[in-house]
């Protein structure tokens, strides 16, 4: 039996993301720090569908933590681990929380770096299937949202280098990149309140977060790379890397 690890899934995006691939016929692990919500998730999803779904209750903004969980799933076979664990803070530089700042660091770059090192090292030569949930974000820079930016260029970069070193060692294993854009989900509130009932007021144009798993598994499909959100006219579409690269 093989199982999707899911980082992040007790709301949003994960949260979703979890039912799209529960309703394919894929085998869960589902980890998030509200274990309760995730067991309610658990039985949800199983009396749903023929799948089996393991929850486990992590802080992920704890390095350590992440080496722990990845201990704890060794005994099951993975299909694909989707790092979608994460948070934003929308705030002038000057303005943000420094253990706050710390803690979206940790969990947005460290442990996603750590468990996506411990993935490749033990699946690089399986079909198995490694993505990365970063941002459009993650490829333009955003006055107000410094340091998320800069968690979301530094997960496009790590994931298509990756990548790239699989392809070139020809590796199965695959390496993406999901870019969402907006979508409706606890970010925004988590971000920054005010900024959320601007963007709603200006009419700004949300995906939910049901479109975005339904996106997250056409990139799970598709032998591309990234899968990102047009900001132009809010489409997906999956592409090869898109940072110029330099090779060594
Ligand atoms: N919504 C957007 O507009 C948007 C746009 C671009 C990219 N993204 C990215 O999409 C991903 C998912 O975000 P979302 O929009 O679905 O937000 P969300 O509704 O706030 O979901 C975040 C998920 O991450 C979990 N999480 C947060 N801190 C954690 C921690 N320390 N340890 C373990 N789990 C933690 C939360 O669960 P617990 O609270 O139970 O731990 C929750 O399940 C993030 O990486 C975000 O940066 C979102």
């Amino acid at each position: 039996m093989s199982y999707v690890l899911i980082t992040g899934a007790s709301s949003g995006i994960g949260k979703s993301i979890a039912a799209t691939f529960a309703a394919k016929g894929h085998n869960l692990i589902l980890v998030a720090r509200r274990l309760a919500v995730l067991e309610e998730i658990k039985q949800e999803l199983e009396s749903a569908h023929a799948v089996e779904v393991v929850v486990i209750g992590s802080d992920l903004s704890v390095e350590a933590n992440a080496i722990a969980l990845y201990e704890q799933v060794s005994s099951y076979e993975l299909t694909a681990l989707i790092n979608n664990a994460g948070f934003g803070n929308f705030n002038m530089l000057w303005d943000v929380d420094m253990e706050r700042m710390s803690n979206m660091i940790d969990l947005n770059v460290s442990s996603l770096s750590r468990l996506s090192m411990l993935f490749s090292r033990d699946y690089k030569d399986k079909e198995a299937q490694l993505i990365n949930v970063a941002s459009v974000g993650g490829y333009m820079t955003m006055p107000g949202a410094a340091t998320y930016v800069a968690t979301k260029f530094y997960v496009t970069a790590y994931t298509e280098s990756l990548a790239m070193e699989l392809k070139a060692a020809g590796k199965p294993m695959k390496a993406k990149v999901l870019a969402p854009g907006p979508v409706e989900t606890e970010f925004m509130d988590q971000a920054n309140k005010t900024a959320k009932n601007e963007m709603d007021a200006s009419g700004f144009t949300f995906h939910s977060s049901d479109q975005m798993a339904e996106f997250t598994y056409q990139l799970f499909e598709s032998d591309d790379v990234v899968g990102i959100v047009d900001m132009s006219d809010m489409s997906f579409k999956t592409q090869d890397v898109i940072h110029p690269t330099f090779s060594i």
